[in-house]
């Protein structure tokens, strides 16, 4: 990768206008905020690798759909790269424009994705996130089980975390 790349005078203008708000402290939010959700498929290393002994993802099937019902502007549709929980393979993760993320794992037969495509439109219909369907609860999992580590109980304590020992 050329050095040039990352002059900051090569930067298009959001680049620039993104980096002087960074800088000075402002926070930053995004004007594509229609969606009622963002879904992800995974489509990594495992999740749809058939030739690996996964189930397939029906990723042109999930496109087509998702496009002649005009989904997207509901649920955004994302086909991904490895999303983390390969062992759970295949996966897809729901994230609400609440900011509430869900889980999902081991699909593996058609039915999985209609159902999908099926609430997608229900929402779209009812112009709100409803639950995904309940004949799905059985593949919710927890992606971290740990609870986060408060700032007052960290061994860190008080040293700033780019600090070396
Ligand atoms: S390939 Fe899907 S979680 Fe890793």
């Amino acid at each position: 990768m050329r050095d040039e790349a990352f002059s900051p005078q090569a930067f298009n203008a959001q680049t620039q206008k993104l980096r002087s708000a960074v800088q000075q402290g402002e926070s930053l939010s995004t004007r594509r905020s229609g969606p009622l959700g963002q879904i992800f498929f995974c489509d990594g290393c495992c999740c749809g690798r058939s030739e690996k002994g996964f189930p397939p993802l029906p990723r042109e099937m999930i496109k087509e759909r998702w496009k002649s019902l005009k989904l997207n502007g509901t649920i955004q549709l994302t086909i991904s790269g490895c999303l983390g929980p390969c062992d759970l393979a295949n996966v897809f993760y729901l994230l609400g424009s609440d900011g509430v993320g869900q889980w999902f794992g081991g699909l593996s037969d058609p039915w999985h994705y209609e159902t999908l495509i099926h609430w997608a439109s229900e929402c779209q219909q009812a112009g709100e996130l409803l639950p995904i369907p309940a004949m799905l609860n059985a593949h919710r999992f927890t992606r971290f089980d740990s609870v986060p580590i408060a700032p007052q109980l960290c061994s860190l304590g008080d040293r700033k975390l780019h600090e070396t020992a």
